[in-house]
């Protein structure tokens, strides 16, 4: 059995949907490490834990995710974004351990894209917390080249935790009307799924850059009216553009990523399934 594990992993959306994921599969151990357990930002106290625990794998899923929030507090988003993985990659760079580290489609900014972005397009963050999360890729590759992916994921839904579709089908349920913005294009991601990739991402210690959503692609109104059709509620939604929606954090206006490579190492067995499809499994199920 392989030992894993997982930073973020008792609290957090996807750190959960690893857990369950790994647990399931019967061929990992899993351990979970949070802020909860000691000060894991604190190096020595990190490093003598993992003397101890010796995992095979890590899957870092901490991370400062409030991307208004960013805006007024860079230096904690630096911190959690990018000191951290960096701190973390220096203590397993002389160690067998591998690395699984997850980043965001906010390193794309607001050019006029209209392709899907490969692993080899340039990023162009506009915010804080897409530029944090650059800022940690780069510390990442630049330390353990050889000993870590890391999967550029988006949009993410999923049990466990407070997340986009959550809430909207919150309002859904206590308002007959809701206006959602449809200007940004991106991938809706199921974290179960993310899970199951990053678990043979994994396996196969498969180096590198790999943008990890499902298939298709949506605008926010069209994730939230899916949703809400799915879950047959009684609701009215209707489109809105970004200036009528204003926020803190400029995001992009497409950020919608090629899977090619990921599909290419995952194979014919593990297809990515549209993120409709995922939807209907996670509201239904
Ligand atoms: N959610 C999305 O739509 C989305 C989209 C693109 C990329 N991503 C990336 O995917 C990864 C997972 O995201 P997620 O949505 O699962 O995140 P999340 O639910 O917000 O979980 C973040 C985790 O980080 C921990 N954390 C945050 N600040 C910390 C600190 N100062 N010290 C210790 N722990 C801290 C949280 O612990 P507590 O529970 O104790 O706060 C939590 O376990 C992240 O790298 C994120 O950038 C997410």
């Amino acid at each position: 059995m392989l030992k894993a594990l997982v930073l973020g992993g008792a609290t957090g959306l996807l750190g959960q949907a690893l857990v369950s994921v790994l647990r399931q599969s019967g061929a990992w151990q899993v351990e979970t490490l949070g802020r909860k357990d000691f000060a894991i930002f604190e190096q020595e106290a990190l490093a003598t834990y993992l003397q101890q625990q010796k995992p095979d794998v890590i899957f870092n899923t901490i991370a400062y995710t409030q991307v208004d929030d960013a805006e007024d507090h860079a230096e904690q988003a630096l911190n959690v974004n990018a000191s951290f993985p960096a701190m973390l990659s220096r203590l397993l760079c002389k160690t067998s351990c591998f690395l699984v580290h997850y980043s965001t489609d906010f390193v794309f900014g607001r050019d006029s894209q209209t392709l899907p972005l490969t692993e080899e397009d340039q990023p162009n963050p506009e915010s804080i917390y897409g530029k944090t999360k650059l800022a940690g890729e780069e510390h990442i590759f630049r330390i353990l080249p050889q000993q870590a992916a890391i999967l550029r994921t988006a949009w993410l839904f999923g049990p466990g935790k407070k997340n986009f579709i959550s809430t909207i089908l919150q309002h859904a349920r206590q308002k007959k009307h809701l206006t959602i913005v449809a200007d940004q294009c991106g991938c809706p991601t199921y974290t179960l799924d993310l899970a199951r990739w990053s678990a043979i991402v994994a396996t196969k210690r498969a180096h590198g850059l790999f943008h990890a959503v499902n298939a298709g692609q949506a605008s926010w109104f069209q994730f939230a009216a899916k949703a809400i059709e799915i879950a047959n509620i009684d609701c009215l939604v209707e489109p809105i553009t970004s200036d009528q929606w204003p926020q803190k954090a400029k995001r992009p206006k497409y950020s919608v990523l090629s899977t090619e490579k990921l599909q290419k190492l995952l194979g014919n067995t593990c297809q990515i399934r549209p993120w409709e499809q995922a939807l209907t499994e996670y509201l239904t199920k």
